[in-house]
């Protein structure tokens, strides 16, 4: 049973292969109308969504099958009444595909190892490699490859999509830098960088940390940022981070240090004067938008994929 767990198990020929398929589904969306006919996703949000939960469920159904949105809320999983093993193994019964919106990345892997149909990571406290496929495609879109561009990620390192676009970054290989404040809470795990030092020494990437911001973005071709209140971030600790991240908030001035034809992405949701600021994100160079559409496509190629359906 294959699994979307993070992109660190995920080699670059099938990372390659999915983006070759999203990039087919995109532009041949009438010969996929029926690959899913009578399959179902479930759809398990621990957190709120607004891209996850309506890429998947519009992509279901654009492919001919069908998408259940679960909150566990309101689910015997939630409550503790039922046990994750005993929730997946009854749902693998019903459905084709799961799909799981977690806090904890040890209960997705705890999902994975029980259910009998695929499991797919649509984001926890770990990891979202979802959105990084769709950031892949949506970069070679833009500029024509991925192998030798520098993609400079500025802001809160220790974070989810961070570690998930260096390990998708360096496994493509890029030249990933990451701009974060120093401190275990701040910047990328150690574990996740000495993983892309290994990928990067096979893709001819690089992986470079630091807490100089300018550093980090001179010369980019690709400015990514993330929100610097991710879904699991206590509300109390919003002030202090402000201030600790204020030094990378990616505006016009930093973007200055970037190539003038860089582009500026975040996976959104986004906050305007927090991790950048409004003439950034709404100006000439950002394509979150299109960022964002891509979360349909490159998720119907990673559904695909793992039903096997292509
Ligand atoms: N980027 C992303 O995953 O957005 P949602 O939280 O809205 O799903
Ligand atoms: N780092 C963010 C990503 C949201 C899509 C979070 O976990 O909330």
């Amino acid at each position: 049973m294959e699994h979307l767990i993070s992109l660190k198990e995920w080699s670059p020929e099938k990372i390659r292969a999915v983006l070759d398929l999203a990039m087919d589904v995109k532009i041949h969306p009438e010969e996929y109308a029926s690959v899913m006919n009578a399959k179902t996703l479930l759809m398990i949000f621990e957190k709120p969504s607004l891209r996850t939960r309506l890429s998947f469920e519009a992509g279901m159904t654009q492919m001919g099958g069908h998408a259940i949105y679960y909150n566990t809320s309101t689910s015997p999983m939630g409550s503790g009444k039922e046990t994750i093993s005993d929730s997946v193994k009854t749902a693998s019964r019903f459905i084709d595909i799961i799909m799981a919106r977690l806090f904890k990345h040890e209960d997705l892997l705890e999902m994975a190892e029980y259910a009998t149909v695929p499991v797919i990571n649509a984001l926890t406290d770990d990891s979202h490699p979802c959105q990084i496929l769709a950031d892949l495609q949506a970069i070679e879109e833009k500029k024509g490859r991925l192998a030798g561009l520098k993609l400079a990620y500025l802001g809160d390192g220790f974070n989810n999509v961070t570690h998930s676009l260096m390990y998708g970054g360096t496994k493509m290989g890029m030249h990933v830098s990451v701009g974060s404040p120093a401190g275990k809470d701040y910047s990328p795990r150690t574990d996740v960088v000495a993983d892309c030092k290994q990928f990067s020494k096979e893709s001819g990437g690089s992986i470079f940390v630091t807490d100089n911001a300018i550093e980090a973005i001179k010369e980019a071709d690709v400015v990514y940022t993330d929100s610097w209140m991710s879904y699991h971030i206590p509300k109390d600790q919003e002030a202090a981070r402000i201030a600790k991240f204020m030094p990378y908030q990616v505006n016009a001035e930093l973007m200055a240090h970037a190539k003038p034809d860089s582009i500026f992405m975040n996976c959104l949701p986004a906050n305007r004067g927090c991790e950048q600021t409004a003439d950034v994100i709404d100006g000439p160079q950002s394509i979150v938008f299109d960022e964002a559409e891509n979360r349909l496509h490159a998720q119907k190629a990673v559904i695909l994929t793992l039903c096997g359906s292509v």
